[in-house]
């Protein structure tokens, strides 16, 4: 049986962990080709060796989204070492919990904006570049459904940065995915809920909060990686070639209320 991402060749930041490490094994597991990109060389490593003793074809690459110069980079290495680019899946990300402590607001903000919106739209930018010279590419953002909707009250102050560069991406992909439709390439984005990913763990170790993150979702629980990456090759894949500039909630109900 011809897999769905055959003959595909599929880059995947932020590949080393969480949504990313399902998202690299499910495409292998359908026929991609998959670089797996990561600030940190050694998850996306691990990941790629995974991806190959799973008996699938996957090759590991470092750069950070948010360096312009490193997202270049990430795309030529692609090319040169894996023959071309048919599918971007900007999964790299962080929440204000990953800056350091000292950090005031405006730093931390900025350090958030500059990986989950820029970084988006910088790997995005050279991914098109050579999706043109291809003339057909897909490409999967991972907004949130805290792009769609505000969070749950007493969660936020408000100056969060995390929903409002989920937003941001909710919106480049509307207007990308109308910029870049005559092109043959289309632009989607996820929006999952909550999900089991290190990304979320320190709400999950409250035991009060992970509660009550449950009870958001009216499936009364928190997603599951493969759940994302189900939907994700789906996006990725031609059978949603009539599909572009669509934020995709996967969510077990959450913005359905
Ligand atoms: N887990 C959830 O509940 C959830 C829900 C909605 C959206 N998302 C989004 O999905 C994406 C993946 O999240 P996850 O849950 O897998 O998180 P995760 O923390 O498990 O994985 C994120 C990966 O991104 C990498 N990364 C961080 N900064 C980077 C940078 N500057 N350059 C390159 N790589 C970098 C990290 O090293 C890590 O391997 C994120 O964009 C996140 O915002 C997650």
């Amino acid at each position: 049986m011809v897999g769905r991402l055959e003959g595909k060749i599929a880059h995947i930041t932020g590949g080393g962990s969480g949504l990313g490490d399902a998202m690299a094994h499910l495409f292998a597991s359908e026929g991609a080709r998959v670089a797996v990109s990561d600030i940190k060389d050694d998850v996306a490593q691990r990941v790629a060796d995974s991806v190959v003793s799973s008996g699938g074809d996957a090759i590991a690459l470092s750069g950070d989204v948010s360096n312009r110069e490193d997202c270049e980079r990430l795309v030529v290495e692609t090319v040169e070492k894996l023959g071309g680019l048919n599918v971007l899946v900007n999964s790299a990300g962080v929440t204000p919990r990953y800056a350091p402590k000292e950090w005031d607001f405006e730093k931390t903000w900025d350090f958030v904006v500059s990986i989950n919106l820029k970084g988006t739209m910088l790997m995005s930018k050279f991914a098109v570049d050579q999706m043109r010279k291809q003339g057909s590419g897909s490409i999967v953002n991972l907004a949130s459904i805290i792009g769609l909707v505000g969070y749950a009250q007493g969660i936020s102050d408000g100056f969060n940065p995390y929903p409002h560069t989920k937003g941001g991406v909710v919106q480049m992909t509307r207007d990308m995915g109308v910029a870049l439709a005559k092109e043959g390439i289309r632009v989607n984005s996820l929006c999952p809920g909550f999900t089991y990913t290190p990304l979320v763990q320190t709400l999950v170790d409250d035991s009060d909060m992970h509660e009550r993150l449950k009870s958001l979702h009216p499936m009364g629980r928190l997603g599951n990686p493969h759940e994302i990456a189900n939907a994700a090759i789906f996006l990725a894949s031609d059978e949603a070639s009539f599909i572009t500039g669509v934020n995709l909630p996967v969510d077990g109900g959450y913005t359905a209320q």
